[in-house]
């Protein structure tokens, strides 16, 4: 089986082509921070506006790099949910008008199910049951991953997301949009201890993360007085220090709770080379193995959507109802391959 993915979640345009049997064939992404790095975040309408430039040459270019055509595909899978209504809506009516065209399957995918799909790409790919740790721009959560399409939120965050905190404390520190990678390079040069902030319910028990207070604390100390270049980069230390630890602790003790020997790390704050050095080194004192997805595929990508539609696929599924998206759609609605939905999936 052959399928066509299109992601336009967020401020990525991204087309993929993957084959059951011989892996990924073509990942094509046009990313649009430098559209949106003058207005400090992502301008929805604008999103929306250049996927529908981007869309059709990188479907063109996927096809090209794959060496294939539309006669021998078998399916399109494209992201509908969660995300920016507007952005997702251009890759759903491109996904569903090709498919309709090629008079080929469609298949609505869930982008946090392709996150968590993500390390599976690589190789060895990570075993079931085990835990992921999935952290981005939109969401913390810590997941035990049962089987593909079982997913059961073990704790998420109750305020702002690891990606946020990176993102509105790099802002606070003048750094542009986005913020975490700029951040993440900027601590390499800060001091450790200089400064130290909260570690959100570090010492609370359970599995539930809070980063609002930490963005607050990262502001007094940056209005308290004018920093160098050098405190500025010990900021950025102890913020990512924060952040990292906090994520780490959890994470383990998720593993504790559920007893699996594996964690899976994925979302674009999976690609912050602090988090998965500590969580590499504390996981392995703990007999525990980390499998990550490569960095490119960390970050919002085609490939991912192409291998959860797959999934989906193969086992029959179908999304051939009116065109739907969803701005919110809680993972847990979704069903193993194949089984019955519980409430209705977009499509
Ligand atoms: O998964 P993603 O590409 O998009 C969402 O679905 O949100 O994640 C983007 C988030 C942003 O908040 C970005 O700042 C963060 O991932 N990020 C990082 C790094 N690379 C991306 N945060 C910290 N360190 C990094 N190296
Ligand atoms: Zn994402």
């Amino acid at each position: 089986m052959r399928v066509l993915a299109v992601e336009t979640s967020c401020d990525e345009s991204a087309v993929a082509v993957l084959d059951a049997e011989r892996g990924l064939l073509a990942h094509e992404l046009w990313s649009q921070i430098d559209l949106h790095r003058a207005f400090g975040g992502v301008v929805p309408e604008l999103a929306s506006r250049d996927h529908l430039r981007r869309l059709l040459p990188l479907v063109r270019a996927a096809l090209a790099a794959a060496h294939t055509d539309a006669a021998a595909l078998d399916g399109v899978a494209y992201t509908a949910g969660p995300g920016l209504v507007g952005a997702l809506l251009t890759g759903a009516a491109l996904a569903r008008a090709l498919s309709f065209g090629w008079k080929l399957p469609a298949i609505a995918v869930h982008h946090l199910e392709g996150h968590l799909l993500a390390p599976m790409l690589e190789s060895p790919a990570p075993p079931l049951p085990h835990v992921a740790l999935l952290v981005s721009g939109g969401h913390t959560m810590l997941i035990e991953v049962c089987a593909i399409g079982d997913y059961r939120l073990l704790g998420q965050t109750r305020d702002d997301a690891a990606g946020e905190a990176f993102d509105k404390t790099a802002k606070l520190l003048g750094l542009p949009y986005p913020g975490g990678p700029q951040l993440a390079q900027l601590a390499a040069s800060g001091r450790p201890g200089t400064f130290s902030f909260p570690r959100p319910m570090l010492d609370r028990p359970g599995l539930e993360f809070s980063f609002s207070g930490l963005k607050t604390a990262v502001m007094l100390a940056v209005r308290a007085a004018p920093l160098s270049e050098q405190l500025r980069a010990d900021v950025a230390h102890a913020v990512q220090d924060a952040i990292v630890a906090t994520l780490c602790a959890k994470a383990l003790r998720a593993l504790e709770v559920t007893g699996h020997r594996s964690l899976v790390v994925a979302g674009g704050v999976g690609a912050n080379r602090e988090l998965r050095a500590r969580l590499s080194r504390e996981a392995a004192a703990r007999g525990v193995r980390v499998y990550y997805p490569r960095l490119e595929f960390c970050t919002d990508n085609a490939a991912m959507i192409a291998l959860a539609g797959l999934y989906r696929l193969r086992a029959g599924e179908r999304s051939d109802g009116m065109i739907d998206v969803r701005a919110r759609w809680p993972l847990s609605e979704l069903r193993p391959p194949g089984a019955p939905a519980t409430t209705p999936v977009p499509g």
